[in-house]
């Protein structure tokens, strides 16, 4: 890939991360990220009014926390990347905001980030590989696999016909009382438990590359519901990542052989998940497939891959114009 050459700023508020990252190219010189977990813990999930006014309040601390780390000032930047689409309009239009007022008094080129394509393209930042490949991308909001033959040239193979991935982790951990974000939470209790101590469902059966993970959430409420104070949580913590994870991984090296492939990788928030990872990597051994994934703090949502992908994307010549708009929903490009 080819990137701008010096700085790139890449600012992230599509969620409840507030994020600011800086790159030189794969070189990330700071990832600041701020996350507003504790306090939609207090709600259960994510508030998108609350998440856009503490974005507001956020935006100015990390930026100056992510020029500190990069040791640069404003005017070293060569360019500005924020990302505009997929997610809450509210808590995107801050970042968006922040950054055309940074574009406006810097004079360099800004350009609109699609969230999921920067998730697809981090695992370039720490590793070097060839295309083409097939990627499992899981997060909060999205489980695709995607086949990206080149960056910016990706085809859908499949994708959830229920919850994502992440958000399947969020409403069973809300479910077992482990509180949000669920994912981490879910990883932690699982420890030490028994993954065959309740069976659940594994949703679609093959052949297909889709997702279906309804079935599994109604399973762990109904066991909640049958054993209630005889419940061992920590097992069904880990029959429930057993069950999610072994569907994702099991699916994404069928996808990879259908489309004869050698290499996958893995992104996204639930790709920080250690289950997942290990077991994505053991499968695929076998079948002498690679498999990238990104560096922990790279999956969950991040500065440092908008910038990443803006830097690529502003040295191919693309560029947005001020008047971009932020916008929910976003197919890849
Ligand atoms: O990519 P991300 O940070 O935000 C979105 O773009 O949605 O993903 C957030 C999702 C949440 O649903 C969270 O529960 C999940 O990623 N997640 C995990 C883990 N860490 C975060 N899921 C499973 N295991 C984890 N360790
Ligand atoms: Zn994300």
């Amino acid at each position: 890939m080819n990137y701008l050459q010096g700085p790139v700023i890449g600012i992230e508020t599509s969620c409840d991360e507030t994020s600011v990252g800086i790159v030189t190219g794969k070189t990330v010189l700071a990832n600041v990220i701020s996350s507003q977990s504790e306090k939609h813990r207090e709600w259960g999930g994510v508030v998108p009014e609350a998440a856009a006014r503490m974005h507001a309040e956020l935006f100015l601390p990390v930026l100056k926390s992510a020029l500190q780390e990069a040791d640069i000032s404003l005017h070293d930047l060569v360019g500005i990347g924020v990302t505009n689409r997929p997610g809450l309009v509210g808590a995107l239009s801050v970042g968006l905001s922040g950054a055309k007022a940074l574009a406006c008094a810097l004079k360099i080129p800004f350009i609109g980030v699609n969230h999921l394509e920067a998730h697809i393209l981090s695992p370039f930042i720490d590793s070097s590989f060839t295309h083409p490949h097939v990627c499992l991308l899981v997060s909060g909001g999205h489980t695709e696999l995607i086949l990206v033959r080149r960056p910016g040239e990706y085809s859908k193979l499949g994708g959830t016909i229920d919850d994502a991935a992440g958000e399947a982790f969020d409403k069973a951990a809300r479910t077992l009382g482990l509180g949000y974000p669920g994912g981490p939470a879910i990883e932690k209790a699982a420890v030490g438990g028994d993954p065959d101590k309740y069976p659940l469902p594994r949703g679609l059966r093959e052949p297909t590359f889709d997702f279906s993970f309804a079935g599994i959430k109604t399973a762990v409420a109904r066991t909640v519901e049958q054993y209630a104070e005889n419940l061992d949580i920590s097992s069904l913590a880990a029959s429930f990542q057993t069950a999610v994870t072994s569907v994702l991984a099991e699916r994404t090296l069928a996808a990879a052989r259908e489309s004869a492939v050698e290499q996958i990788t893995l992104v996204g928030g639930v790709a920080s998940n250690n289950e997942l990872r290990n077991r994505m990597a053991q499968l695929a051994s076998k079948q002498n497939i690679q498999v990238t994934i990104p560096h922990h703090r790279l999956c969950t949502d991040n500065g440092a891959m908008i910038a990443h992908a803006a830097s690529w994307r502003i040295a191919i010549g693309e560029l947005s114009s001020l008047d971009l708009e932020a916008s929910a929903k976003s197919p890849l490009p």
